[in-house]
């Protein structure tokens, strides 16, 4: 028997084998054209995109790359660093084809069987680095969030041929390579302006010595304004490289605390956003800024970030240099694998992750 349209889902059982066990994922729900929002995706009104709390009158910055050198330029990244935590790179070095073209593979891989696309599952992926999954960490969750992923961390060139599906895996590589030439662009500017003025071997694999690429899909949902697409949190990153579609839907925590500004579209553009990993590093002068992902009743939208990361086995604290300038450090040396593993033990809770490397 094909269960009600109205309330398909009222065993919470029935929705989970539907949505992760079977890898239909929330585009499987989308796609059967469900009249209400199951209940188990209902937020709590405290974490709901309420539209009044919206800033229309700001923008993050928008840099133009064109001369990353420029003194001017320099100092826009840095204070918007320090100031916003996010921005708009335009210009850059990253061909606007390739963009192009991880959009497309995005689509084709979402665009899959869930058969198919559930061999890469936590239960049934050959491969911790390699993850098909919903929401954020379903089973710590008290209400679902409207986002399916597929999560590729790069080790080497190797692995991602044996491991990484075959629709994408030329798209996504091509995209975290050459956007590595803005990455460097970006933390050579950023470190120079903590007076950081060598980056070694070691403190550039410090920076940037993993990386992951999310290839994320937000199906239009039914009733979007009671759940959301990512809840507020910050990321554990060094840095993120977001590419997103002309949809819309990325809000950011401004400035005065209170209100959320958008973040438009811009064909061709990068949203870039400094991580807690930077955050700490940096010893609070760059900032990590909350930010959530509402979900859209009338398009499906798809984001393509990658994650520049330290190494798991990266001790990360406030940078030497810094501590060797008088400054007084205000975050503990944590184990950065340790940091990711918290952040990914409870549900997104905003800016809470931090405290973890609080003195
Ligand atoms: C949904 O997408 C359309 C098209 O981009 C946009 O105009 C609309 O504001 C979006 N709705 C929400 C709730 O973001």
């Amino acid at each position: 028997m094909a269960p009600s349209l109205s309330e398909p889902f009222s065993d919470s059982s029935v929705l989970i084998d539907f949505v992760i066990n079977q890898g239909n994922g929330v585009k499987g729900l989308s796609e059967m054209g469900l009249k209400a929002l199951p209940k188990q995706y209902i937020q709590p009104l405290e974490e709901r995109m309420c539209m009044t709390n919206v800033q229309a009158q700001e923008s993050i910055p928008i840099i133009d790359m064109s001369n990353p050198n420029d003194p001017e330029v320099e100092k826009s990244i840095c204070e918007a660093a320090s100031k916003w935590g996010f921005f708009q790179i335009v210009n850059h070095d990253v061909p606007v084809e390739v963009l192009e073209n991880v959009k497309d593979a995005t689509y084709k891989f979402f665009g899959l069987a869930a058969e198919v696309k559930n061999k890469y599952s936590k239960e049934h992926s050959l491969s911790n680095n390699v993850r098909f999954g919903t929401s954020f960490t379903p089973q710590a969750e008290k209400a679902l969030e409207w986002k399916d992923y597929l999560s590729l961390f790069y080790v080497s060139e190797e692995e991602a041929f044996a491991l990484w599906p075959s629709v994408c895996r030329e798209q996504v590589l091509d995209y975290t390579r050459k956007s590595e030439v803005v990455i460097k662009q970006l933390l050579k500017v950023l470190m120079k302006g903590l007076n950081v003025n060598e980056i070694d071997e070691t403190k550039e694999s410090l920076l940037m010595g993993s990386m992951r690429t999310n290839l994320n899909y937000y199906p239009k949902c039914p009733n979007p304004e009671l759940t959301v697409g990512v809840g507020r949190h910050s990321d554990v990153s060094t840095l993120t490289i977001l590419l997103q579609d002309e949809i819309g839907g990325l809000f950011v925590r401004g400035n005065d605390g209170d209100n959320w500004i958008h973040v438009p579209p811009i064909k061709g553009s990068l949203v870039i956003n400094v991580g807690d990993a930077l955050q700490i590093m940096s010893n609070g002068k760059y900032k990590s800024v909350e930010h959530r992902v509402v979900a859209n009743g009338s398009n499906n939208r798809i984001s393509v970030p990658i994650f520049v990361n330290p190494r798991p086995s990266d001790m990360i604290g406030p940078l030497p240099e810094l501590i060797e300038n008088g400054e007084k450090p205000i975050y503990k040396q944590v184990l950065y694998s340790d940091y990711v593993k918290h952040f990914f033990r409870k549900a997104h809770d905003g800016k809470k992750t931090v405290a973890f490397a609080e003195l």
